[in-house]
């Protein structure tokens, strides 16, 4: 069954709305590739999948880390567990196994889980750091055009 993109999985950070989309996108490749691709191109599709959601990972801990978000230990700890299950699935696929159909349904419960409790966590101080930075910037170009024009 296709997973749908819903506003309530928004976190109102456009850059993580986009990569959390475009998990998304990837879990509902694998699930169409389950039925029409080669068990190569399917496993290609996977690994694509996976690889895609560690650095989404890495991206979304670098966010945290820079807001300060209090939370970010039990954050990683989370993202590291998932991980470690998803290695579990590579490895059984590596022996041998077809594991897509019961990976896809831990992907889809499991993403829309973290996503609207863990990830939404922390989107309130990582929007008002990101907010903050922006008018750092501003105040520091505005600082160093008034300074020219004097
Ligand atoms: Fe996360
Ligand atoms: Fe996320």
């Amino acid at each position: 069954m296709t997973l749908l993109w819903t506003p309530d999985l928004e976190l109102g950070i456009s850059v993580i709305d986009s990569q959390h989309q475009r998990i998304v996108d990837y879990i509902n490749q694998v699930d169409h590739s389950r039925q029409t691709a080669s068990a190569a191109e399917l496993a290609e599709v996977l690994d694509e999948l996976v690889d895609y959601t560690l650095s989404h990972f890495a991206f979304e801990e670098t966010l945290m880390e820079e807001a300060g978000y209090p939370f970010i230990k039990a954050h990683k700890k989370v993202h590291q567990l998932f991980t470690k299950r998803v290695d579990a699935f590579q490895q059984r696929t590596k022996a041998g196994e077809d594991v897509t159909e019961e990976l896809l349904h831990v992907l889809k419960a499991w993403l829309v889980n973290h996503i609207k409790r863990d990830d939404k966590d922390y989107s309130a101080i990582v929007i008002e750091n990101m907010e903050a930075a922006t008018e750092r910037v501003k105040a520091r170009k505005g600082g160093f055009f008034s300074r020219l024009f004097k």
